[in-house]
């Protein structure tokens, strides 16, 4: 491929996934959304709860305030839980904390339990690992952040400076996602040429 033709690649889409869709993963989204306006290779951006206690709200004042407070205007959500279909739709299913990402791999998992229990080319093992491998990676949001294990902590039922820390976090950790990413599709059309 010449530099002057686009990639043909699908766009990466990407889930920010905490407990309840109010605090952290809203705010990885908005994060996430300022910094790739101008990126074709992200697709589908959307964030959401392994918990639905908080379905259809708006997040967190406080989330909302520490955005616009770094000048990411406009945001807007509603909270939901995660649903099986995320693992088909998105290509990064990304936790913010180390309990996040223990339910959506067990969650993963039953996702791929129940589709080899009706078949439907999931039954064989050779076919089976293969559309396994298209569901969605589940991953820690700050294994990118360039500390491994690296959590967001919740800042629910704390003050505000743990929006503070979260949102460093969150643009490090985007940052850090957006150079693996975009640089392992780079390499990935070069060795289309
Ligand atoms: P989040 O924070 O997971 O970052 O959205 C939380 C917000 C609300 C609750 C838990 C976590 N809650 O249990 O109401």
């Amino acid at each position: 491929m010449t530099a002057t033709q686009p990639s043909t690649a699908a766009p990466i889409s990407v889930l920010f996934v905490c407990l309840g869709n109010i605090c952290r993963s809203p705010m990885a989204e908005g994060v996430f959304r300022s910094l790739t306006t101008l990126t074709p290779q992200i697709g589908l951006i959307d964030s959401c709860g392994t918990g639905a206690y908080h379905a259809s709200e708006p997040p967190d004042a406080r989330t909302m305030t520490t955005l616009e407070d770094n000048e990411i205007m406009g945001y807007t959500h509603g909270a939901r839980k995660v649903r099986v279909d995320d693992f088909e739709k998105f290509d990064y299913v990304l936790a913010m904390d180390g309990q996040n990402l223990r339910d959506l791999r067990g969650l993963r998992e039953r996702v791929v339990f129940a589709k080899k229990g009706k078949g439907e080319g999931w039954g064989g093992e050779e076919g089976g690992t293969e559309k396994e491998k298209k569901l969605g990676k589940v991953m820690l949001f700050g294994d990118f952040g360039g500390r491994k294990g690296e959590e967001v902590v919740d800042p629910y039922y704390g003050g505000g400076e743990g929006f503070e820390v979260a949102f460093e976090q969150m643009v490090r950790f985007s940052k850090g996602f957006l150079g693996k990413v975009l640089g392992q599709r780079r390499e990935g059309s070069e060795k289309e040429d």
